[in-house]
C-alpha cells in the first residue's frame, strides 16, 4: 500500500540558483517510519513539507493514499497530518492540556472525549497527566515541551505524521527515550511517519526505510541494513560510516553479544522457518544471512540447539555501539 507517493518532485525558491528538491520520486509503504537523512541544506525540510502544502511544488505530484494532494483543501489536509517541528511552539499562554487539545477542538470533538485524549495521550509520552496537565510551557523542560509537541501532534490521530529534526533540542538521554517512545507509538498506532535527521545514529536506529539525500535528490533508499551494507555511492558511505560499522560487526559473535543485551525470547510458532546461525558466528555474518533469506530474524543456536532469537533491531543497535 502506498500511503505517499513522491512523484517526479520540484521545488525552487524564488532567489536560488537551483533547486532545492530536483525531481524526487519515492514511495512511502502505510505504517512506514521513513527517515530522510543527509546533510544541512540538501532539502530535508523542503520536502518533508511539500506533503502538507506548506511548501508549493514547481513540477511533479504528491499522492497520499492515491490521491493528488494538489486537489485536496490545503486547511483539512494539514489537519489530518500531524506535523513536530525542533522548535516545539507550543502556545505560551495556553496549558498543556489546552496545547494538546488544539486540533481535537478545532475538529469540535466532544469535551470529554477531548479530555480523555489529552490524559491518554500525556501519559503515553511519559507526562502523569495530574502533574502537567495545567502546567504552561514555560513551567517545562525543554524534553518536557517536546513531548507535549509529540502529544499535540499526535491528538487528532493522525495517520500520517511528519517530524522534522524533532528531538535536535534536547539532551541525550531525553533524546534516547523519545526515540524509543517514537517506536513504540509508531508500533502501536501504525501511523505513517516521515522522519528528517542529519543523525545517522538516529536515522539507523528509527528507519524501516532510510532515504539518503544530498543537493536535493535521492542518493540511496533502502532499509537500514542494505543502505549500511551495500552503500550505492562512496557519498553514501562516508555519511554511514558504513566500514566502521561492519568492522564492529565482523569483531562481535552472536553469543557475546546476547550474553551482554537481552535477546528477544523464543517464541511459540514459526521459528522453525528462520534462518539460523550458531552462536560463534560473527554480527557480519548474521547480517549477511538474514539480508539474503530476507528475514528480520534469526535464530540463534548453540549446541544445535535453538538458544535465542536475534531481531534486526538488537543488530543495528549493535553496529551503532
Ligand atoms: N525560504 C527559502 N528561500 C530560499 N532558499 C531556501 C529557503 N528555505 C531553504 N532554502 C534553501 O533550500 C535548500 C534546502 O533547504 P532545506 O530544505 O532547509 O534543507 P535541510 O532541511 O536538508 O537542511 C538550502 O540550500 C536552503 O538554503
Ligand atoms: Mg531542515
Amino acid at each position: 500500500m502506498a500511503r505517499i507517493r513522491f512523484e517526479g518532485v520540484r521545488v525552487v525558491y524564488p532567489t536560488a540558483s537551483r533547486p532545492a528538491v530536483d525531481g524526487i520520486s519515492l514511495t512511502v509503504p502505510s505504517g512506514c517510519l521513513a527517515v530522510l537523512l543527509g546533510p544541512s541544506g540538501c532539502g530535508k525540510t523542503t520536502l518533508l513539507r511539500t506533503v502538507n502544502r506548506l511548501q508549493p511544488i514547481a513540477a511533479g505530484r504528491i499522492e497520499i493514499d492515491g490521491r493528488d494532494t494538489a486537489a485536496l483543501d490545503p486547511i483539512v489536509l494539514r489537519r489530518s497530518i500531524g506535523y513536530v517541528i525542533q522548535a516545539v511552539g507550543l502556545f505560551p499562554h495556553l496549558t498543556v492540556a489546552q496545547n494538546v487539545a488544539v486540533v481535537p477542538n478545532l475538529l469540535r470533538w466532544d469535551p470529554r472525549r477531548v479530555a480523555a485524549r489529552v490524559d491518554e495521550l500525556l501519559a503515553s509520552v511519559s507526562l502523569d497527566p495530574a502533574v502537567f496537565r495545567r502546567r504552561f510551557p514555560s513551567q517545562l523542560s525543554g524534553g518536557q515541551q517536546q513531548r507535549v509537541g509529540i502529544a499535540r501532534a499526535l491528538a487528532a490521530e493522525p495517520e500520517i505524521l511528519l517530524m522534522d529534526e524533532p528531538f535536535g533540542a534536547v539532551d541525550a538521554i531525553v533524546r534516547g527515550s523519545l526515540q524509543e517512545e517514537t517506536l513504540a507509538l509508531q508500533r502501536r498506532v501504525g501511523a505513517t511517519i516521515l522522519f528528517v535527521t542529519h543523525d545517522v545514529e538516529e536515522a539507523l536506529l528509527l528507519a524501516d526505510l532510510l532515504i539518503v539525500m544530498r543537493d536535493g535528490r535521492i542518493e540511496q533508499a533502502g532499509a537500514p541494513a542494505e543502505i549500511l551494507t551495500r552503500p550505492a555511492t562512496p557519498f553514501v558511505a562516508d555519511l554511514v560510516d558504513a566500514g566502521d560499522a561492519l568492522r564492529r560487526l565482523s569483531v562481535i559473535t552472536l553469543g557475546e553479544l546476547l550474553a551482554h543485551g537481552q535477546p528477544a525470547a523464543p517464541e511459540a510458532g514459526s521459528s522453525a522457518e528462520l534462518p539460523s546461525l550458531d552462536a560463534g558466528a560473527s554480527l557480519r555474518d548474521a547480517l549477511a544471512v538474514m539480508l539474503e533469506a530476507g528475514a528480520s530474524r534469526l535464530r540463534v543456536l548453540r549446541d544445535g540447539h535453538e538458544a535465542a532469537i536475534l531481531d534486526l533491531d538488537t543488530l543495528r543497535g549493535a553496529a551503532r555501539r
